[in-house]
C-alpha cells in the first residue's frame, strides 16, 4: 500500500503541474500548430480548458490574432501566482532559466570584458527575483527589478543577502532571504536589488509609468532614466509575439556596447516567425528574434539551445539570446545558417 504521505506528495506534484500548466507553456507538438487557423473550444489539457489558438507574425502572415498578452491578463495571472511561483518553478519544474542567464553575463565578463563588472543593470520582468542574488556579483552599480505584476516585484524587493549562522554550520555567506525594511536598516542587511519598481516593459521611456516600490530602504527610487549596461530578460519574451517594439524599447535603454540577455521558448517549425501555443504563451523563431534584434540595433552575440525547464517529463526547449547595442544598424544581412553557434546543451 502507497504510505499517506506518498500519497499526498504525488499529488501536490500533480496539481502543481497542472496549475502551472495552465499558466505556463506545455510544449508539444500540438503547441505547433502550421497552415490553418484553428480556433475553437478545444481540448482540456491535464484538467484545464484552454482555448487553443494560433497567433501568426503579421510579417507572414494572414491572420494576426493578437501580439502580446495583455498587461490585463498579465498582472492577474500572476498576481494569483506569485506565492507559489518559486516553489512551483524551481522545485517541480526545475527552472534554470535565471542559472543560465546569469552565468552568459558572467561569460561575457570573463571573454568579452576583459574582466570588467557591468556598472549598471535592469532585470526585466524580475518575477520574484530569482535571478537577483545570481546576477548581483556581476553588476558592480546600480541593478534594479521591473515588473508588470505588482505582488511579483514586491517579493523581488524584499530579498536581502546577509551572512547567515545555521545551527550545524559556522557563518554562511549571501544567503538570501527577504526581510522588510525595519529588520534590514536594523541589521545594516546588504541590498540585493537597489531598486524594485512596477509597469510594463513597453513602456520604459517614460520613468513617471514605472512606479518605485517603497518602504523597503532601496536606494534608487526612480527608474533610471539614463542607458543602462546589461538589460536580462528571463521567461518573459514568452508573453509578447511581435518582437519589434520590445526589442526596440530595450535597445533605447542600453548603452552602446551595452549588452541583452534573455530567454526564450523555441519554435522548431521555420513557416512562423511567432506563434501563440495552446498554453497561451508565444514561442519565437530564432532567425526572426535576430531580424528584429538587428532593426533595433542589436547586434547578434549568440543564439544558444538550451533547457530552461522540464514539463511532463520532457525537456522545454529554449534559446539563451545573447545580444549587443551597436552604433550603427547591422542589417539583416547575416544568413539565417548563422543561427545556432552551439550544439544543444
Ligand atoms: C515566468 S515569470 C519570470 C520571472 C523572472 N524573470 C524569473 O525568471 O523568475 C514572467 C514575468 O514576466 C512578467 N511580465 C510579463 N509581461 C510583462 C510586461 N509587459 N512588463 C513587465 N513584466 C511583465 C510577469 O509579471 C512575470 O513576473
Amino acid at each position: 500500500m502507497i504510505p499517506f504521505v506518498q500519497v499526498v506528495f504525488l499529488l501536490f506534484l500533480g496539481s502543481s503541474e497542472r496549475q502551472w500548466n495552465h499558466v505556463h507553456a506545455f510544449q508539444s507538438s500540438s503547441c505547433h500548430i502550421r497552415g490553418t487557423r484553428v480556433s475553437s473550444s478545444s481540448p482540456s489539457i491535464l484538467g484545464t480548458t484552454t482555448s487553443l489558438r494560433v497567433a501568426t507574425n503579421p510579417e507572414t502572415s494572414i491572420d494576426p490574432t493578437g501580439k502580446r498578452t495583455t498587461p490585463k491578463e498579465v498582472v492577474s495571472m500572476f498576481d494569483d501566482f506569485a506565492e507559489s511561483f518559486e516553489e512551483k518553478l524551481v522545485d517541480v519544474l526545475d527552472y534554470k532559466a535565471p542559472q543560465n542567464v546569469s552565468m552568459r553575463a558572467l561569460e561575457r565578463i570573463k571573454e568579452d570584458r576583459n574582466g570588467k563588472l557591468y556598472k549598471s543593470a535592469i532585470d526585466a520582468g524580475c518575477g520574484t527575483g530569482l535571478i537577483g542574488p545570481l546576477l548581483r556579483p556581476h553588476v558592480k552599480g546600480p541593478m534594479v527589478g521591473v515588473d508588470l505584476s505588482p505582488k511579483m516585484a514586491e517579493l523581488a524587493a524584499e530579498l536581502v543577502v546577509d551572512d547567515a549562522y545555521t545551527a550545524n554550520a559556522d557563518k554562511v555567506k549571501n544567503r538570501m532571504r527577504r526581510c522588510g525594511e525595519v529588520a534590514r536598516t536594523a541589521q545594516n542587511i546588504d541590498r540585493l536589488y537597489d531598486g524594485v519598481f512596477t509597469g510594463d516593459l513597453l513602456q520604459l521611456h517614460d520613468a513617471s509609468k514605472i512606479k518605485f516600490i517603497d518602504g523597503l530602504g532601496h536606494s534608487v527610487t526612480s527608474f533610471p532614466t539614463k542607458p543602462v549596461e546589461l538589460i536580462v530578460c528571463t521567461d518573459v519574451l514568452c508573453y509578447f509575439g511581435d518582437m519589434s517594439e520590445i526589442l526596440a524599447k530595450f535597445s533605447d535603454r542600453l548603452q552602446i556596447g551595452g549588452d541583452l540577455i534573455f530567454t526564450t521558448e523555441t519554435l522548431a517549425q521555420g513557416d512562423y516567425n511567432w506563434v501563440m501555443t495552446v498554453s497561451e504563451r508565444y514561442a519565437h523563431d530564432a532567425d526572426y528574434v535576430r531580424r528584429m534584434a538587428a532593426n533595433a540595433g542589436l547586434a547578434k552575440v549568440s543564439q544558444t539551445p538550451f533547457t530552461p525547464r522540464w514539463e511532463s517529463g520532457e525537456k522545454v526547449l529554449g534559446i539563451l539570446h545573447t545580444f549587443t547595442k551597436t552604433d550603427d544598424v547591422i542589417a539583416s544581412t547575416m544568413s539565417p545558417n548563422d543561427l545556432m553557434d552551439k550544439p544543444p546543451l
